[in-house]
């Protein structure tokens, strides 16, 4: 059965993807301005796993070719990386800083001379902190200030890059930054969540038809954090806090976009969202994407809580569940969590393809003396999670790539370097990079020289 998977794959893309706040370090290179995640991470540094940042990360600002020749090696072609809004505009607006161009003309270049494929994120979270000074997400001026950057983007880039990502996962920088408090900019409550997704939402039609109007020829996407739900019990008022919980973790964002509006029937406390609504609003949502990325790594499953806000559920910890395994993100290892997601928006009518944009497991790795990293677990995990996207590519559903996260062990937001997701270890203090079994896995797998039950 898997062969038959596999005969289904000719034009199957296969990638890794990254970020440039992850990777990049170079903070303040070249005239790059500081981003909310330089400011929380220096600022707010208690609020990050043993108050570590991304100043220099995987220093893949002066690294980039090194890291490219190791995919080229293990003819990895297709790469997923976003671009740095406050290298190409410091102040988020205005001027344009030249040699951040540059940097990302180079990158692009050397990615095309090595025959990979560019897959360009425009937003991964790292808003210009100018423009948090003047209210970021919250402040609905966000939709020129995006359509000023990615114009630029679109016009320095587009004559080499087709693939285009507009925003990385909404629901969680909109979510952790502007009502948790966990992300940058570290703002909560409702009053800066609900005009925060609204803003994001519209954003990503601003940015795409920008993009349409720039070239109809692109190949014009936005990615999606979403997860498989699961009730806690057959219990009523369990199976309703799914029903909320999937309408905030998976429908919120997707669903105005495809001209259904926002999932307020069940998620009442978002109907006040209303009130930043402007004339033909619900007409702007709508964008005709030429495909979604979802982006999967666990499933949740929900209880009714009393005590939650709003929200009156919670997630059950995989430790209180009855499960195999967890990653070091504390997430259940579910495979398929990833089949169902598909399932589910290839369900959606105007939803007309999708990627895999990111999947992927944070173990411990270890190295053994003769610089070898044996990640088993993660093997498994890309194997079982692969064999679920095929499982549901076999049964119909359009979807047509796979990107590993992450290319690279780097900054992993909140939780600083310790969880490492990469194929590739990096040695955070000499930058020495290790290919772990894992990367070497995947790269036979994609390049048909194993079937998925080898490793
Ligand atoms: C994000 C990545 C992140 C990964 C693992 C996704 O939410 O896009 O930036 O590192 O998941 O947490």
């Amino acid at each position: 059965m898997v062969k038959n998977f596999e005969k289904e794959l000719k034009d199957f893309v296969w990638g890794v993807s990254s970020s440039a706040y992850q990777t990049e370090g170079a903070h303040d290179w070249d005239g790059k301005g500081p981003s909310i995640w330089d400011e929380f991470t220096n600022k707010k540094s208690r609020k990050i796993r043993n108050r570590e940042n991304a100043n220099v990360a995987c220093d893949f600002y002066n690294l980039y070719k090194h890291d490219l020749q190791i995919l080229k090696g293990l003819n990895i072609s297709n790469y997923r990386f976003s671009i740095s809004w406050p290298r190409i505009k410091p102040n988020g607006i205005g001027k344009i800083n030249y040699k951040g161009l540059d940097f990302y003309n180079r990158l692009i270049d050397e990615c095309l001379d090595l025959g990979i494929v560019p897959w360009v994120t425009l937003y991964h979270w790292d808003l210009p902190q100018e423009l948090e000074k003047k209210g970021g997400w919250v402040n609905r001026d966000v939709l020129s200030w995006m359509e000023e950057y990615v114009e630029v983007c679109a016009h320095a880039f587009g004559d080499r890059v087709k693939n285009w990502m507009v925003l990385n996962e909404p629901m969680v920088f909109v979510g952790a930054g502007y009502f948790l408090g966990v992300h940058a900019p570290g703002r909560v409550g409702m009053g800066n969540f609900l005009p925060a997704i609204h803003h994001a939402t519209l954003a990503m039609g601003v940015g795409g038809r920008l993009l349409k109007s720039i070239n109809p020829s692109f190949h014009v996407g936005t990615t999606f954090s979403c997860s498989h739900i699961e009730p806690y019990s057959f219990e009523e008022k369990d199976q309703m806090a799914a029903v909320r919980v999937d309408a905030l973790l998976n429908r919120l964002f997707i669903e105005p976009i495809l001209g259904l509006g926002y999932p307020t029937k069940e998620l009442s406390p978002l109907r006040k969202i209303q009130d930043y609504f402007k004339p033909m609003d619900e007409e702007k949502l709508r964008f005709d994407f030429d495909f979604i990325g979802i982006q999967n790594y666990t499933r949740e499953i929900v209880k009714y809580s009393f005590w939650t806000p709003y929200l009156k559920a919670k997630l059950v910890k995989p430790q209180h569940r009855n499960v195999l395994s967890y990653t070091l993100m504390n997430w259940e290892v579910y495979p398929d969590s990833i089949y169902h997601i598909i399932k589910k928006f290839d369900n959606y009518e105007g939803v007309k393809k999708i990627y895999i944009t990111e999947n992927g497991a944070a173990f411990d790795d270890h190295i053994h003396d003769n610089d070898l990293i044996h990640d088993h677990m993660r093997t498994d995990y890309l194997k079982d999670h692969i064999y679920a996207v095929l499982r549901a590519k076999h049964e119909g559903a359009k979807v047509e790539g796979y990107f590993v996260w992450t290319w690279t062990d780097n900054f992993e937001w909140a939780e600083g370097y310790r969880p490492r997701f990469g194929l590739v270890y990096v040695d955070f203090k000499t930058q020495k990079r290790i290919v772990k079994s894992s990367g070497y896995w995947y790269s036979k797998y994609i390049n048909n020289l194993i079937a998925i039950d080898t490793v």
